[in-house]
Parts: structure tokens; C-alpha cells; sequence
């Protein structure tokens, strides 16, 4: 154990939702590594910290998503009767095998390196649109202006939504993402994740109409033919998963940007460094997502009973919590100042897209968006500065981690 890192008073060691935990998640995961780690929330859920335990959750074979078991366990028999909880027990990010491997087939190759190489200039042509439209004015806000507009274009691409039904999408709410975390949702909440997600089956309904009548070289064209040609995907998984692409193709990515430039600016030295030698920008794209990862957890559950993770039971049933951010700076696996920002890192594999069968399917896309906004951003901008750099506003979701507004001039 070590000595220096202590619980402070009364405080849980994990409440993730509190403004405190929000702001700064770090020392509260360098406590629970050094004292606890493998903690027991109020909930019964059993929450990882180390990288190497992290790790093998995510990889093990012996667990699993179990997500309509686990939900009912969570809430009640009744809560697959909510939409939003039977939609996303289609996700195949909610999945196992066999519907996980047959569901994440169906869409893997629109993913390859490859292909999404070939995205390179479209993605440097939106980056360069959102610059041209601000640069005259002197100041802008880095997340709407500038982060948030390149992945929704990008996903909107993907799956074929015209650009005439675009704008909605670019002043959405973004608030979706507390159907993730790992506190119950209140009945609220319920209500509201059921709105939302109905809101978003009848456009996606009316969409999948239009393509079925006029194909398109995109994946809705492609996934409505899957369901067409008999039982490789029902009309419900169909419209489930179109939902999760959407989502984690642009919450995640606009995130990844905003805490890289936040990190940055905090840090001047990299700043200088990073624009003197553009060649480092690959390493500083994996540095900031093991800095500040934009996904901070993911969660499994244990398909069978286990005797021995980081010395503890996990009954059969339990849902384990695995701490991405903290894995990511775990001193046993980055022994050089993991609190610090270091473009120059050796051997960044930060554990932000997960891992196992569930690796995330966009990893090689947002490494890519981050790189060419940022390549750019510090190109074409190079005296920009962030007006209040120590006071960042956080968006009060947990897993999700990114900033409301980040606001900047030059
Ligand atoms: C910085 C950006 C991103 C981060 C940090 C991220 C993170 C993650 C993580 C941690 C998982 C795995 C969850 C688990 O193991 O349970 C995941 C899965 C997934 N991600 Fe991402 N993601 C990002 C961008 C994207 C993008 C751009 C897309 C799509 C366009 C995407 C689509 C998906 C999908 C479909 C899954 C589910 C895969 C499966 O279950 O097989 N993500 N992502």
C-alpha cells in the first residue's frame, strides 16, 4: 500500500458523478489503485483500477456484457418494457457472442485502416471549412465551433444522412451520454433516454425508407439490405446500432480533440515542442488519450464464478467497472510521471478503445480526425490561446469525459 495516498475523511473512494471527481478524476483513482483496488461500490459493483486487472477484465473470456440480466438485476424485470433499454440491448457494444460477432460483421469493413486512410481529405477539407469560417472573427469556441462539427460530419458521411437534414445534428444537446454511467438512472432520466431514443427511431425509420427506395454507397444502404436478405439483423438491431454508431462516432471524437487541446494549453512546453516537430503528432494523439481519455470506463460481467481477481471473489452475476483513465496511468505500466504530458513517451498503448472482442471498431478513425484537426488547429492558428485555461468547463458525465465550451482566441 502506499503511505501517502490516504482516504481523505468520510469521502467514497468512488463517487464519479461529484463535481470534485468531475473536475479532476486523477488523484481520486491514484487512491483507489493504492488502497483499493478492486472496490466495492454502494452499488455491489466490483470497480478495477489497475491497468493489469483492466486489462484482463476486458480480455477474459470469462466475462461478458450480459446486459439484459444485468439491467434487470440493476433495476427491474420491468426495465427491458423501457425503449431505451431494449434499444440498447441490440448495441453490439451491450452484446455477446454469437450476436455480437454477427452484428459487429456487418459493419467491420467500412472500419479497416484502409479504408478509412481514404477518409484523409475529406477530413482535412472539413477541418479546413470550420477554420475558414472563423478565422476572421479572432475568436472561437474549440468544441462547437471547431471539434464538435469534423466527427458528426464525418459519421453523417458514413451512414449516408443527407446534408440537407444535417443542421439538426450539429445543434443537438449532446446529453446522452449519462445512459453510461455506472449510477442508476433516475425514473427521469428514463423518460428523457426514451424520448430521445424515439426521436431517433422515427428518423432513422423514415431514412432507412428512402434507401431502400434510392441505395447510396453508405452503411445505412448496406445494413437495410442486410436486414432485407432474410436473418442477418432484425429491423430492431438495425435501428439500434445505426443509433450507437451515431453516438460513439462523434461524442468520443469531439472529446479526444477537446482534452488533447485543453492538455496542450496547459502545458506550454509540449505546446512549443509539438509545433516545432509536427513529425511527434502521431505518439502526442496516443499521449492524449492515455492523458485524459475520453472514455473513462467501460464494464463486464462475470459469466461465471471467479476465484481470484487482484485477490478477490467475483460471484457469477457481478458486474465488474473498469477504470480506463486510471489504467492509463498506472505507475507499473508508465514508471515516468504518468501524471505528466509527454509527447516525446515511449510505448504509449493507452487502454482508451478498450479491449478484447469489444476493441472499439472506430479507434483508427478518431486517431485520424484528432490528428488532422489538431495537425491543422496549431498550423493554420499558431498564436491561438485558450482565454481561461484553469478553469475548463466539464461536461457532468463521467464516462464520457470532454469540455461544454472551450473558448479561444488569436
Ligand atoms: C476517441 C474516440 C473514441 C474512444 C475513446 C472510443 C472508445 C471506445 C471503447 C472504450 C469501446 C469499447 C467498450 C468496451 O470494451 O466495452 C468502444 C467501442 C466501440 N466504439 Fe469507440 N471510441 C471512440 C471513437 C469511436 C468512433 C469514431 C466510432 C465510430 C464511428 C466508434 C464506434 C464504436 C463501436 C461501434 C464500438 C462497439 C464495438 C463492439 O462492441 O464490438 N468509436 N469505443
Amino acid at each position: 500500500m502506499n503511505e501517502q495516498v490516504q482516504p481523505t475523511g468520510s469521502d467514497p473512494l468512488f463517487n464519479p458523478l461529484s463535481p470534485d471527481f468531475i473536475r479532476d478524476p486523477y488523484p481520486h483513482y491514484d487512491r483507489l489503485r493504492a488502497i483499493d483496488p478492486i472496490h466495492v461500490t454502494p452499488f455491489g459493483q466490483f470497480v478495477t483500477s489497475r491497468h493489469a486487472d483492466v486489462s484482463l477484465v476486458m480480455r477474459d473470456k470469462r466475462f461478458g456484457k450480459d446486459f439484459v440480466e444485468r439491467s434487470k438485476r440493476r433495476y427491474s424485470e420491468k426495465i427491458m418494457d423501457e425503449p431505451v433499454f431494449r434499444s440498447m440491448s441490440h448495441w453490439m457494444l451491450q452484446s455477446d457472442p454469437p450476436d455480437h460477432t454477427r452484428l459487429r460483421g456487418l459493419v467491420v469493413k467500412a472500419f479497416t485502416a484502409r479504408r478509412v486512410e481514404d477518409m484523409r481529405p475529406r477530413i482535412q477539407e472539413i477541418v479546413d471549412q470550420a477554420i475558414d469560417a472563423v478565422i476572421a472573427r479572432g475568436h472561437m469556441d474549440l468544441i462547437e465551433d471547431f471539434a464538435f462539427r469534423l466527427p458528426v460530419t464525418i459519421i453523417c458521411d458514413m451512414l449516408g444522412i443527407p446534408e440537407d437534414h444535417r443542421e439538426v445534428f450539429y445543434k443537438s444537446s449532446r446529453d446522452g451520454g449519462r445512459l453510461l454511467d455506472p449510477v442508476p438512472l433516475s425514473p427521469e432520466e428514463i423518460a428523457k433516454g426514451n424520448a430521445g431514443n424515439m426521436m431517433a427511431q422515427m428518423y432513422f425509420q423514415q431514412l432507412f425508407e428512402l434507401r431502400r427506395k434510392n441505395p447510396g454507397d453508405d452503411l445505412i444502404t448496406q445494413l437495410v439490405q442486410a436486414e432485407e436478405d432474410g436473418n442477418k439483423l432484425t429491423n430492431e438491431e438495425l435501428t439500434a446500432n445505426i443509433i450507437l454508431l451515431f453516438g460513439a462516432g462523434h461524442e468520443t471524437t469531439v472529446n479526444l480533440i477537446g482534452n488533447g487541446l485543453l492538455a496542450l494549453h496547459r502545458n506550454p512546453d509540449q505546446l512549443a515542442l509539438l509545433k516545432a516537430r509536427p513529425e511527434l503528432m502521431t505518439n502526442a494523439i496516443e499521449e492524449f488519450l492515455r492523458y485524459d481519455s475520453s472514455v473513462q470506463m467501460t464494464g463486464r460481467v462475470a459469466l461465471e464464478d471467479i476465484d481470484d481477481l487482484g485477490g478477490r471473489q467475483i460471484p457469477k452475476g457481478e458486474t465488474v467497472l473498469c477504470l480506463l483513465g486510471s489504467a492509463n496511468r498506472d505507475p507499473a505500466v508508465y514508471p515516468d510521471h504518468p501524471d505528466r504530458l509527454d509527447v516525446t513517451r515511449p510505448n504509449v498503448r493507452p487502454l482508451s478503445f478498450g479491449g478484447g472482442i469489444h476493441f472499439c471498431l472506430g479507434a483508427q478513425l478518431a486517431r485520424i480526425e484528432a490528428e488532422i484537426a489538431i495537425a491543422t488547429l496549431l498550423r493554420r492558428l499558431p498564436d491561438l490561446r485558450i482565454d481561461d485555461v484553469e478553469n475548463p468547463k466539464w461536461r457532468p458525465t463521467f464516462v464520457l469525459r470532454g469540455l461544454t465550451q472551450l473558448p479561444a482566441s488569436w
